[in-house]
């Protein structure tokens, strides 16, 4: 009896302490805070660290694919007409990322390009010839004389070359002519040209280690911390990591930057969606319209208007500047997200979300990227120049002339070790909760004891309850011996 009811307040205690304990740790946070420091702690770059390793050398496969606007009545164009372009592609490179270099290797094995790349034309805009003709703006001397040049080499507004050559680089015959008189100009002209093997720049990264907030961040890049290509210091600014990192931990509501060197500026992605890549959680962050906004329209944006003359609309950027005054502007493929009017001005454009957004998908937890799209179209603005006659006919145009779509999805290896943390996160966070649920089965437990302890001890106090009436009823003398007179003294 003393055994039991001591074994029954024993379960109670436990189940009391781990009750309290496992709600003060469920309220207080603290396995969810002690894990949440760990992983601060953890993802920091330092030679040596697991993250450092695989950031140098980033495991997944990236694939660019690139397609070109094949211009299909350059002659009605340069007379006025509305601009038909054909879309040809993709052309899929395989990269390889490395923190020193970055190479492309022809012939991604994932998706195989649609043409052979050097035997494929394309008819597009004659960059080489812009980019002169814009340096030389008005230059009372040089514009003449290169006019005259263009007319003799049949240097046109479009040229036709082959995939491999408008990507890789080709030997143009104006550039080449130029060069004779002024040697630091660069005779070969392309997209990519010595992109293979080379890098953006020097960056310069915080580690993380003081602040997990600052894991993957660019601190310097070519030796600044700032950019000089605009106007303002807010457009010239270097925020964000380059892309290939982001802090853990990651919130919905914040807005994440990125440095990107192609575009000379930083951008920004805000959350769009919650997605699963492999089993893995994951936030979609893209870009949203005010990042490529007019001035008018976002006057953050004021400061990448470099000259009030040529501010372009909202969806476009020029990215002049940084490309040596060519007249280049950067876009989302097929105006996705600028104003209508550059769509309507070239037949041919469709931009749709699903094909031209770029995003980026990254698990909250960690801040590993799963999946991302870059997609990025360049265009070539077309206008009246003066010192350059042919061009009077030509209306103001933002012509493209390439996009790309690079992207890469986490490799299998990568998915089942991101999983695994994942699971030791959660089991570690919700460890308080184990604690309450045992707590509520002790608890369980305690009341079953209790409740049977106390009915085996009122269905005894019943039994020796009934017994004395019974007692007494059956022992009574009196009872039964005015019973049994009665009839006696009646008789
Ligand atoms: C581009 O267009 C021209 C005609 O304008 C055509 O001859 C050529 O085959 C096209 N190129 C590709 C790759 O389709
Ligand atoms: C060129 O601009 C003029 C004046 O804005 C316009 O009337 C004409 O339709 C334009 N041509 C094309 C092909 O867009
Ligand atoms: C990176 O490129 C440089 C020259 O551009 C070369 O010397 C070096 O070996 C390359 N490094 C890697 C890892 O490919
Ligand atoms: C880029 O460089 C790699 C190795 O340096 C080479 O194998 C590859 O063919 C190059 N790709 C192009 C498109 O030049
Ligand atoms: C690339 O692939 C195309 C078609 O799949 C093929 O015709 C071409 O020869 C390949 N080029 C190289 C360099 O492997
Ligand atoms: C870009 O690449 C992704 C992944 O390979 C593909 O799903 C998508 O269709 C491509 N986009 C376009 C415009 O082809």
């Amino acid at each position: 009896m003393t055994r039991r009811s001591c074994a029954i307040y024993v379960v109670g205690i436990i189940c009391a302490h781990l009750l309290i304990v496992g709600i003060g740790l469920v309220v207080a946070q603290v396995f969810r805070t002690l894990m949440h420091n760990r992983l601060k702690k953890e993802i920091v770059l330092v030679e040596g660290s697991r993250v450092f390793e695989s950031w140098k050398k980033p495991p997944p496969p990236v694939y660019m694919e690139f397609f070109f606007f094949n211009v299909t009545n350059a002659k009605e164009f340069e007379n006025g007409a509305k601009p038909k372009v054909t879309q040809v592609g993709p052309y899929t490179y395989r990269e390889y990322r490395y923190k020193d270099n970055v190479s492309m290797v022809e012939n991604g094995t994932k998706v195989s390009s649609v043409g052979d790349p050097t035997e494929d034309s394309i008819t597009t805009v004659n960059i080489p010839a812009w980019a002169v003709m814009n340096k030389l703006k008005g230059s009372f001397f040089k514009a003449p004389m290169v006019s005259l040049w263009m007319s003799s080499l049949g240097s046109g507004f479009f040229t036709t070359r082959t995939v491999e050559e408008l990507l890789w680089g080709y030997e143009d015959p104006l550039l080449a002519r130029i060069a004779t008189t002024s040697p630091d100009v660069e005779k070969v002209f392309g997209l990519m040209y010595k992109k293979n093997g080379s890098n953006n720049g020097e960056f310069v990264y915080h580690t993380g280690e003081q602040n997990y907030m600052d894991y993957g961040r660019v601190e310097t890049w070519k030796g600044q911390s700032q950019l000089t290509f605009w106007t303002s210091d807010q457009s010239n600014s270097i925020n964000g990591s380059d892309g290939s990192a982001f802090h853990p931990l990651l919130q919905k509501n914040e807005r994440i930057y990125i440095f990107t060197p192609d575009l000379c500026r930083s951008i920004y992605m805000e959350f769009e969606k919650d997605v699963e890549v492999k089993g893995i959680p994951a936030y979609r962050f893209t870009p949203p319209r005010s990042v490529l906004a007019s001035k008018e329209e976002n006057e953050a944006n004021t400061g990448f208007c470099v000259s009030p003359k040529e501010c372009l609309g909202t969806g476009l950027l020029k990215v002049s500047p940084c490309r040596k005054g060519a007249p280049v502007v950067a876009s989302f493929p097929h105006f996705y997200l600028a104003e209508n009017k550059y769509v309507d001005a070239i037949e041919g454009m469709s931009p749709e979300r699903i094909h031209h957004q770029t995003f980026l998908d990254l698990n909250p937890t960690t801040g590993v990227i799963v999946r991302a799209n870059k997609r990025a179209q360049i265009n070539i603005l077309i206008e009246k120049i003066s010192g350059f006659p042919k061009t009077r006919t030509l209306n103001e145009t933002v012509f493209p002339v390439m996009f790309l779509n690079e992207s890469v999805v986490i490799d299998d290896a990568s998915a089942a070790r991101v999983q695994k943390l994942l699971l030791i996160v959660t089991l570690v966070s919700n460890f308080p909760l184990i604690i309450v649920a045992l707590g509520a089965i002790m608890l369980a437990v305690f009341l079953v004891l209790l409740v049977r302890a106390r009915r085996q001890q009122t269905a005894g106090e019943e039994d020796t309850s009934y017994t004395p009436v019974k007692d007494k009823d059956k022992d009574d003398p009196q009872n039964g011996t005015y019973i049994g007179l009665t009839p006696k003294v009646d008789q």
